[in-house]
């Protein structure tokens, strides 16, 4: 297994090349089951999710490659009807296949998702929106079974205790797109990997209203075309290394980077004494003073700020000037980074779903245990301030969500570099 190995005391400085968003590709390429002509997705991340996307497409029975950062679907139908546990197991996101599915053959049978390290992950809400749309969806030998003869609108209401769900809109979506009728739901996920997905489903002939707020409205049609799409930048992936460069002290220019998509973290970031300019094809980002200061913040569904920048956030305060509380709204139990963090000299406790961070001068490299692929994200930014060298194990959690991480890195000046154990 590869291990990577930074040492800390570099400023980001130079450019990095944001590329396209894995969220907002996870879906779309789901959505291309919708038709039976092919489709052309670029702006996509060379990343382990995405080639087990494929290879899901794939055993479907739709022709598909990959070339360069591009992913074609050939015209064709999905002859089998079935995501085996062997892949949903490693991507929990694979779920996206039941609605498209479901939608175009009336059938699927999607292995049953696993919880994950960053908290217990239902999909009620997956079942819900699709059920209401008609569908029969039972439970047998781990797998999720389900059946409709013609999907029929219908008014949803896909809220749940933690407010929308992404994927389960996405879900529910693309399921409604091919409904007979109108469907609407009521408190979809407004983030911008849904507004992405609902413009490439226009794209192919879907009738789409208010994407990016919280009620959809879809009437359905019969069928839908192939199309050439590209995906948005990825905002996450953006997020890391602005905060990267906040934390250093240096200055990077993201090219391709979009500052409507990472409101709430600019924001934060101008709180924590941090600077970010847009500039024609990018941004450009860096601390203004000597210190990172200390904030507060709270995860929250877009456009609030993001769960999946919470770790990373996280890193940049154990070096602040002050105390930081950082509760988490989204996954309460998402926090397995603390531990790692706190080897490494930081002074973090958790008091339920809310972290509270010391600010201490310095943090100490050292060997640390990569646990999800934000924590891992985190644990390499925490690095870069650390002395000496961290070594973090079990970097395939990054391998699925950041696109050759330490070669942008290493772009921007830092010392980091990959070994296998
Ligand atoms: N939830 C339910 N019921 C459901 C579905 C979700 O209660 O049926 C809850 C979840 O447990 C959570 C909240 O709703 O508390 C939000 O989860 P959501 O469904 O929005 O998450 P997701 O769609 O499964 C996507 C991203 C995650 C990101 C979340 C939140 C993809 C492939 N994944 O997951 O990304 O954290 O939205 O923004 O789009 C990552 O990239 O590292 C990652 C984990």
């Amino acid at each position: 297994m590869d291990k990577l190995i930074v040492e800390g005391g570099v400023k980001l400085t130079g450019g990095i090349r944001v590329s396209g968003s894995k969220n907002a590709c996870l879906p779309i390429l789901a959505a291309s089951l919708l038709s039976e002509e092919g489709s052309s997705i670029t702006n996509v991340p060379d990343l382990k999710d995405i080639s087990t996307m494929v290879e899901i497409i794939s055993r479907l029975g739709r022709k598909i490659e990959r070339s360069g950062d591009s992913v074609r679907i050939f015209p064709g139908e999905a002859v089998n009807r079935v995501a085996l546990y062997e892949l949903v197991s490693t991507m929990r996101a694979s779920i996206v296949v039941l609605g498209p599915l479901l939608a175009r053959y009336g059938e699927a049978k999607v292995s049953f998702p696993g919880g994950c390290v960053i908290g217990p992950r239902p999909i009620n809400l997956h079942l819900k929106g699709l059920r209401a749309l008609g569908a029969d969806i039972n439970i047998k030998e781990g797998y999720l079974v389900a059946r409709a003869r013609r999907l029929k609108g219908s008014k949803i209401y896909l809220g749940g205790h933690f407010g929308s769900s992404v994927l389960a809109t996405a879900n529910t979506l693309m399921a409604a797109v091919l409904a007979e009728g109108e469907t609407i739901i009521e408190d979809s996920a407004c983030e911008p990997e849904i507004v992405d997905l609902a413009d490439f489903l226009t794209a192919m002939g879907a009738v789409i209203k208010g994407a990016g707020t919280p009620t959809l409205r879809v009437t359905g049609v019969k069928s839908l075309n192939g199309v050439d799409y590209r995906v948005i930048p990825d905002r996450i992936e953006t997020g890391t290394y602005m905060i990267g460069a906040v934390l250093t002290g240096g200055k990077v220019f993201l090219e391709g980077a979009k500052a409507e998509h990472n409101l709430a973290l600019i924001d934060k970031l101008a709180e924590a004494g941090g600077r970010v300019e847009e500039k024609p094809d990018g941004l450009e980002v860096y601390r203004t003073g000597r210190k990172v200061h200390a904030v507060d913040i709270t995860t929250q569904t877009y456009p609030g700020f993001p769960t999946d920048l919470q770790a990373q956030m996280m890193s940049l305060v154990t070096v602040s000037d002050g105390i930081s509380v950082i509760t988490e709204k989204i996954y309460p139990e998402r926090f397995i980074h603390i531990s790692e963090l706190n080897r490494m000299g930081a002074d973090i406790i958790l008091e339920g779903s809310t972290a509270i961070i010391k600010g201490v001068k310095r943090l100490s490299g050292a060997p640390v245990m990569a646990s999800d692929l934000r924590a891992s994200a985190a644990l390499i930014l925490a690095g870069l301030v650390a002395d000496g060298h961290t070594e973090i194990s079990r970097i395939y959690h990054l391998d699925r969500g950041y696109e050759h991480i330490e070669d942008k890195l290493s772009a921007a000046g830092a010392r980091v570099w990959r070994v296998k154990e």
